[in-house]
């Protein structure tokens, strides 16, 4: 790989299919790892891990010398990809970590590293936690209200449904699903409590739904209770910020998100160095930031990763290069 090439003339192919599993099959996998990685004996941290799609993509194009630490704070994601990449972890150039992505400073810690030269997030859930009932993340499969991602978290998504104000619902399916009707669906979901199944919600959620519009305004309600159940902006925010510190110069930060609250996040961010976006400029009129966006426009999967993995087709990548123009931000 030519760290120099031009990132923006990436080859047209996705051969990142080669990398699903039954788990989940990795999105926009050959264009991230070209973008992502600038030397191949480097530390790369892949902070949401998942089936180890992305991992073992990243380990295959990384020299000998070159690792990865990957975290994830599903124990199921933990199991299947240790399964999976059993030889890498036993040589020592994989190394797996259960936790949140926002403690990641802590993680690398206790591995005893402190700078990388590259962090990926792929953001959200795996197809294993959409398709797996018990988990309770899908509108279209029976199983309990959980959507927790770390299962030994206290609440989970009944505790949300049915414990809070019915105002406070309206303004959490407002805020992180954007759904228009957020009045009309809280009241529906405080009349109908308890509701203990996404079955149920989903009944819920349907009769109160404006004519046609079921399935979107389903998509919306459990986004945003997915969203506020594992605090899914709150620790990305974190992790952002994060990444200035626990990069090298010259390293990057490849942010795959799958709407537009975490885009526009990470889009801010990736832009200004501060989460509001504000760019600062020095005496000179310099922008001060701790980054060179490596692709200004995000980079979505081609049509034929689009049409193999429905779920690519609302991804989108930035890409970013630590430089050397900041003072410490965190
Ligand atoms: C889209 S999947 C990643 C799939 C992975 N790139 C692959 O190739 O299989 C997202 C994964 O990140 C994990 N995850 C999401 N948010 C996290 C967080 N804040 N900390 C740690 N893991 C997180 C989820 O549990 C899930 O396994």
């Amino acid at each position: 790989m030519n760290p120099t090439k031009d990132f923006n003339a990436r080859d047209n192919t996705e051969p990142g299919l080669n990398y699903a599993s039954l788990y989940h099959a990795p999105v926009l996998c050959n264009t991230v790892i070209q973008g992502l990685v600038t030397r191949k004996d480097g530390i790369y941290v892949d902070g949401t891990l998942g089936g180890g799609g992305h991992s073992a993509a990243l380990l295959d194009v990384l020299s000998a010398l070159g690792s990865v630490i990957a975290i994830d704070q599903d124990d199921d994601a933990i199991q299947a990809a240790t399964e999976r990449l059993s030889t890498e972890v036993a040589s020592g150039r994989l190394k797996i970590l259960k936790g949140n992505f926002a403690e990641m400073d802590r993680l690398l810690k206790s591995a005893g590293v402190d700078k990388v030269d590259g962090i990926l997030l792929d953001l959200g859930v795996s197809s294993h936690q959409l398709d797996e009932a018990t988990r309770g993340f899908s509108h279209r499969m029976k199983g309990p209200l959980d959507m927790r991602m770390d299962k030994t978290q206290s609440s989970g998504a009944a505790e949300f449904v049915n414990e809070m104000d019915e105002s406070d619902l309206m303004h959490l399916f407002f805020k992180y699903g954007e759904e228009p009707k957020s009045r009309r669906i809280a009241r529906a979901i405080a009349q109908a409590r308890p509701i203990l199944s996404t079955e149920h919600l989903a009944e819920v959620v349907r009769w109160a739904a404006p004519r046609g519009t079921d399935s979107k305004t389903l998509s919306r309600v459990f986004q945003a209770l997915r969203i506020a159940v594992n605090q899914e902006l709150d620790v990305l925010d974190k992790v952002l910020l994060k990444s200035v510190n626990l990069l090298s110069v010259g390293g990057r930060i490849a942010v795959i998100s799958y709407h537009s609250l975490e885009d526009r996040r990470a889009k801010r961010f990736l832009r200004s160095g501060n989460l509001e976006g504000e760019i600062k400029k020095d005496l000179y009129g310099n922008k001060i930031t701790p980054w060179k966006e490596i692709n200004r426009k995000p980079i979505s999967a081609d049509k034929e990763e689009q049409s193999a993995n429905p779920r690519s087709r609302s991804a989108r990548l930035r890409i970013a290069e630590r430089v050397d123009n900041t003072t410490k931000l965190v």
